[in-house]
């Protein structure tokens, strides 16, 4: 007789506090804060640990440039606006990913075309992109999701036939790599979060990266309120020449990211470990999809996506939404750390669909030399509705945690398989898990 699962009152797979917390922090973070303690700045142009996590930065991904930020959000901003990119200028994003992908875009002035997914690897589909483009298109803003690289190659030569700049959003793929080259290294500018659930991770922060030197000089303008620093003295000017923002670091958070990059390709090797093992141990079960992995590509596996397809299972009477939230509830119930992150599809949300855009004035949306109409309806976007409909992302797996949560994982899951009626029976369940802070509903 099947056991019984956890949601039947069973005993759970995991016992509760199983799972540690990421980010790892221990005796060599201390001592990073600690040295800014007892140091001289805080923050500021001339800060040791901001200007060394830059140079540290730029030579692991491999670029000549990089500037520290307060967010991914604000480095995916400064590399608009140091392209120039503004009022009446279209930009192509993915139709899934995360918002900041997209609202970027707006907040430069521009508008936001989205192309659909590709269905198996989930980043951008480069066969949709070409049809995307009008005679406003200045850029194309290709995401490294959950860890994975996105397929640059191909978005690299769309863009160089049509003469469009690439913004690399690899703020999920720290140390990833397409062809054996670091994600970051394709585009002209590549953005990186430093928030306390990526790969590497401080708290709140941004990494931004280029070869360009023009480029690199404007963005370290934008990033403090449009100000130059003095080639000479290295003093700051106080005359802002162009419209500039506050995105600066500090060097509490500066000194954090320095510890934690010096463990990022371990601690990266641990989660490509753990997600491995599990694909192996997952793949076998009926209605039940693992990641897929171009060879091209390293993932380093921020998040671990799995797909749910009822009827492989021999499950006609629930649909992949109605199977996915009822499994999704008993493998929650057995202690496993999952759920949905996105919901729909980015330009399905409701930002997209009232168009309400700057302070309620409908802005850029209503600039009158921004051309086309844009609609924003998920339907457009088959494969990113289908996705939403069927994954359901798993962590828990990441440092300080060991090969046995994986392998607890893996029992998890075939508890559950070999249960599939208390599956259809708790579906319904008026049960809100909590994941990471935001919340998946029942129904
Ligand atoms: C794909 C993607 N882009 C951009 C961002 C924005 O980064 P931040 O939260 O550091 O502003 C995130 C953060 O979750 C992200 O996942």
């Amino acid at each position: 007789m099947a056991e019984k699962l956890a949601i039947d009152g069973g005993k759970p797979a995991l016992d509760a506090g199983t799972i540690k917390p990421w980010p790892v922090l221990d005796e060599r973070d201390k001592q990073a804060v600690l040295r800014v303690m007892d140091g001289e700045y805080l923050c500021g142009g001339e800060a040791p640990e901001a200007q060394a996590l830059e140079r540290e930065w730029a030579g692991y991904v491999g670029r000549k440039h990089c500037l520290a930020t307060s967010s991914g959000t604000a480095a995916l901003h400064m590399a608009l606006a140091a392209l120039n990119i503004g009022p009446g200028d279209e930009v192509i994003a993915p139709a899934y990913t995360f918002l900041a992908s997209a609202s970027c875009i707006l907040h430069a002035g521009a508008i936001p075309v989205f192309a659909d997914i590709d269905r198996r690897t989930y980043t951008i589909d480069p066969a949709l992109i070409e049809e995307k483009i009008s005679e406003r298109t200045k850029a194309i803003i290709p995401v490294h999701l959950h860890g994975l690289p996105a397929d640059m190659d191909r978005i690299m030569e769309i863009a160089k036939s049509h003469d469009l700049y690439v913004i690399e959003d690899a703020c999920q793929a720290h140390g990833a790599e397409y062809r054996g080259k670091k994600v970051g290294r394709f585009g002209d500018l590549a953005a990186f979060s430093l928030n306390s659930s990526k790969n590497l991770a401080c708290g709140e922060g941004g990494l931004l990266v280029t070869d360009d030197r023009d480029l690199y000089m404007r963005a370290g303008m934008l990033r403090m309120f449009g100000d130059e620093v003095d080639d000479e003295t290295k003093l700051r000017v106080y005359n802002s020449s162009i419209l500039g923002y506050m995105y600066r670091t500090q060097e509490l958070p500066a000194a954090l990211t320095r510890a934690q990059l010096r463990r990022l390709d371990e601690y990266n090797e641990i989660r490509i470990r753990h997600c491995n093992y599990l694909t192996e141990q997952l793949e076998g079960l009926p209605g039940l999809h693992t990641p897929y992995v171009p060879v091209e590509c390293k993932s380093v596996y921020w998040m671990y996506i799995l797909e749910f397809y009822p009827e492989e299972a021999g499950v006609t009477d629930l649909s992949p939404e109605q199977f996915r939230i009822g499994m999704e509830k008993a493998l929650f119930a057995e202690g496993v750390q999952l759920g949905q992150w996105q919901t729909m599809p980015v330009p399905a949300q409701d930002l997209f669909q009232t168009k309400l855009g700057f302070s309620g004035s409908g802005y850029p949306w209503n600039f009158t030399q921004a051309g086309r109409d844009m609609v924003y309806r998920g339907e457009d976007y088959p494969n990113a509705l289908d996705l939403c409909r069927r994954y359901t992302a798993v962590v828990g797996y990441h440092p300080p945690n060991g090969m046995e949560v994986a392998e607890l994982y893996a029992q998890a899951f075939r508890k559950v398989f070999s249960d599939l009626d208390a599956v259809r029976r708790h579906w319904q369940d008026d049960l809100v898990a909590h994941y990471r802070g935001s919340l998946f509903r029942a129904k």
